[in-house]
């Protein structure tokens, strides 16, 4: 019997949020298996700021070509093996959708997972995946140091989360920026951020005044725009600014939000970072965050979208707020 192979292509470059019919969902058989190729069946995809980003523009890896098949990180199952790396049954995870014909080429970046007792899948995808690795990452470049203060804007996001966490293991006072109380009450309240700051009150720049009576020494930055300018006017002399993401810039034209005066004047060391840099040391920080996970030291959330076809919404949701921690599609 043919499978049939759903993917969603880009058929057109996105202005502002997700429009339909930017991304179209096409079906065409699954092709057969030749010697030295596996078929990997996907379960879930993970749903990524950056995605908006490659619909537009060549950053880091060049922007997805219209008409071709929209790039995304998943998780899926090897269900037929020609190939003498893989056996049916293998969990991997890369750049994946619906069905995937694994073969000697490496344009999928895939990773073999372990399958562990009372670990879910999505886990792959989110602690132990990009938004971890990123978190893991980040904080190293961050240098952390007892009783200092770091604040991380998108808090509540899947790396957000984990940062603020990374931060209370090295003894930090945490305060996190989020869009709703509910958000601000998860990192408060289950997480164990010192603060949270709900940015859509109007009084959260007095309130982010009063979390940080000792001004500011870590900036873990996910947003950019109005909150990076805010925190960055309470920052301490020497103090490291992390440039992970700039999604508030995402959907609109002019990305340009760094205060490059303060900046200056304030002698920070400002880093940005993209996680692939790291490649070679994932299976260390995996390590890490799993042993942290594993003593409830990191504790994560997910907010699962049901069907393919609806992964243009949750894209969508990354940038009005709809996750709370790791945004995931059921395929
Ligand atoms: N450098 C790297 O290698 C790397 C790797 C992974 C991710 N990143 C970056 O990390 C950041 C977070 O990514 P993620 O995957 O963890 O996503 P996420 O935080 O799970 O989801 C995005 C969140 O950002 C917040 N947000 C969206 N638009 C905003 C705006 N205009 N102002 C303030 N907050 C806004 C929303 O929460 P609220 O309800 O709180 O607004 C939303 O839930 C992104 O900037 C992403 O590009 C960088």
């Amino acid at each position: 019997m043919t499978l049939a192979n759903r993917q969603l292509r880009l058929q057109s470059r996105p202005k502002g949020l997700l429009a339909p019919g930017d991304l179209q969902l096409n079906e065409s058989p699954v092709p057969e298996l030749g010697d030295g190729q596996a078929l990997a069946r996907v379960k879930y995809l993970s749903i990524d700021p950056t995605m908006r980003v490659w619909m537009v523009a060549d950053t880091y890896l060049p922007a997805v070509p219209l008409g071709e098949v929209m790039r995304a990180l998943g998780f899926a199952e090897i269900i037929e093996s020609r190939h003498p790396d893989y056996k049916k049954g293998d969990r991997v995870t890369g750049l994946l959708q619906d069905y995937v014909i694994v073969d000697a080429s490496a344009k999928h970046f895939l990773q073999k997972v372990p399958k562990i007792p009372f670990v879910s899948d999505t886990v792959f995808l989110g602690v132990l995946g990009i938004n971890g690795l990123t978190a893991f990452f980040g904080m190293e470049i961050a240098t952390p140091k007892k009783g200092e203060t770091l604040v991380v804007s998108a808090a509540a996001g899947a790396t957000g989360s984990i940062v603020g966490q990374i931060g209370k293991i090295h003894g930090c006072r945490v305060v996190g920026i989020a869009g709703t109380d509910d958000k601000c009450s998860w990192i408060t309240k289950d997480l164990g951020f010192d603060a949270a700051i709900n940015y859509k009150h109007a009084d959260w720049k007095q309130k982010l005044a009063a979390a940080t009576p000792n001004g500011i020494d870590i900036d873990f930055e996910n947003v950019g725009g109005e909150i990076m300018q805010e925190v960055l006017n309470r920052m301490n002399l020497h103090g490291r600014v992390i440039l992970c993401g700039l999604i508030s810039g995402y959907t609109k034209e002019d990305p340009s939000m760094a205060s490059l005066g303060t900046i200056l004047l304030k002698r920070l060391r400002v880093q940005g970072f993209i996680i692939l840099d790291y490649a070679s040391r994932f299976m260390e920080a995996a390590t890490q965050l799993g042993q942290w996970k594993m003593f409830g030291k990191l504790k994560d959330r997910e907010t699962i979208v049901e069907g393919l076809e609806k992964a243009p919404d949750a894209i969508n949701m990354l940038f009005t707020g709809g996750n709370t921690g790791k945004l995931i599609v059921k395929v």
